[in-house]
C-alpha cells in the first residue's frame, strides 16, 4: 500500500499557459471564422458600423497572447521539469516510444484490456500534440504574423521578420488559404484532445483533467 500515489507533473507556468493558450485560441477561432467569412450586412449607415473592426481587434489581440504564450512556453520547455519538454522534443529514435504509442492506439480503439500508467504524456498524445499544437501553432504565427504585416507596412519589423512567408505561399491569398485551413487543423486537435482527456480521465488508471488544474497526477490503484 505504501507505495507513491501522487506525482507533481505540470509545473504553474505550464497550467497557467495551458488555460490562457486554450482561451486565446478559442477567440482566434471564432474572430478568424468571422474574418474568413464576415457577415454579410450590418443594419445603419457603414460609418455607424464598426463591428469588423472589433472582430479583427480582438483577433490580433489574442493573436499577440498566442505568439508569447508560445515563446514563453518554448522557454519553459529549457527551464522547467522533465515534462515541460515533451512538447517540443520527441525521442523519435527510442524503440519504447514507438512501441508504446501502438499499445496506447490500441487502447484508444478499445483493442486492450488494460492501459498503462504514465506520469507524463503517453506517446501517442506526445506526438499528436506535437504534430498538431506545436506545429500547427507556429504555423499559424507565421503566416498570421505574415498577414498582419501587410497592414502593419512591408518596412515593419513584421514585414523585415514576417514577410519572407507570402512570396512562399504565392501571394497575400494563398496565405489566407493556409491560414484558414490551419485553424481546421487545429480545431480537429482541440476536439480530440478535449474526447481524449475526459474519456482518459474516466477511463484510464490515473487523473487527467485535475492535474491540469493542480499539477498533481493521482493513480487509481499501486499496481505496476
Ligand atoms: C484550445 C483548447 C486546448 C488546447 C490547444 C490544449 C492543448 C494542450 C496541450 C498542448 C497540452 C500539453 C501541455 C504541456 O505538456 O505543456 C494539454 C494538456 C492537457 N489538456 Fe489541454 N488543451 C485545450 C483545452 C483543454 C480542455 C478544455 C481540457 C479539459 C477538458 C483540457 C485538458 C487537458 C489535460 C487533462 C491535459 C493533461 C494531459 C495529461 O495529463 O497527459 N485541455 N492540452
Ligand atoms: C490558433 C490560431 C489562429 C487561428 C485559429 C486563426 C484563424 C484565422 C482565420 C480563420 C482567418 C481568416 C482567413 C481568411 O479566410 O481570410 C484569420 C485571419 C487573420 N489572422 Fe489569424 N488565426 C490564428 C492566429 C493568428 C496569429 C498568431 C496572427 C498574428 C498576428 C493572426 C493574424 C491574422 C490576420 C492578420 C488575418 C487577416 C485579417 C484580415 O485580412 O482582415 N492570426 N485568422
Amino acid at each position: 500500500m505504501a507505495t507513491q500515489q501522487a506525482v507533481y507533473v505540470y509545473e504553474t507556468p505550464v497550467r497557467l499557459w495551458h488555460w490562457i493558450n486554450a482561451f486565446s485560441i478559442l477567440v482566434l477561432a471564432v474572430t478568424g471564422y468571422f474574418i474568413g467569412s464576415p457577415l454579410p450586412t450590418m443594419p445603419g449607415e457603414a460609418s455607424a458600423n464598426f463591428l469588423m473592426g472589433y472582430i479583427r481587434f480582438a483577433h490580433f489581440a489574442a493573436a499577440f497572447v498566442f505568439a508569447i504564450g508560445f515563446v514563453g512556453r518554448f522557454y519553459w520547455s529549457f527551464v522547467g521539469n522533465h515534462h515541460a519538454r515533451q512538447l517540443f522534443r520527441i525521442p523519435l529514435f527510442r524503440a519504447e516510444f514507438w512501441k508504446e504509442a501502438w499499445v496506447e492506439l490500441r487502447w484508444y480503439l478499445f483493442l486492450e484490456k488494460e492501459p498503462r500508467k504514465y506520469v507524463g504524456h503517453n506517446p501517442l498524445a506526445q506526438g499528436v500534440m506535437f504534430l498538431m499544437l506545436t506545429m500547427g501553432s507556429l504555423f499559424m504565427i507565421l503566416t498570421g504574423f505574415a498577414l498582419y504585416s501587410e497592414g502593419a507596412g512591408t518596412d515593419s519589423w513584421f514585414g523585415f521578420f514576417f514577410g519572407w512567408v507570402i512570396p512562399l505561399f504565392g501571394q497575400s491569398q494563398d496565405v489566407h488559404t493556409w491560414h484558414h485551413l490551419g485553424m481546421w487543423y487545429i480545431i480537429l486537435f482541440v476536439m480530440t484532445h478535449i474526447y481524449v482527456a475526459i474519456r482518459e480521465d474516466i477511463m484510464s488508471r490515473q487523473s487527467l483533467v485535475s492535474t491540469m488544474i493542480s499539477g498533481w497526477r493521482m493513480f487509481k490503484d499501486n499496481r505496476p
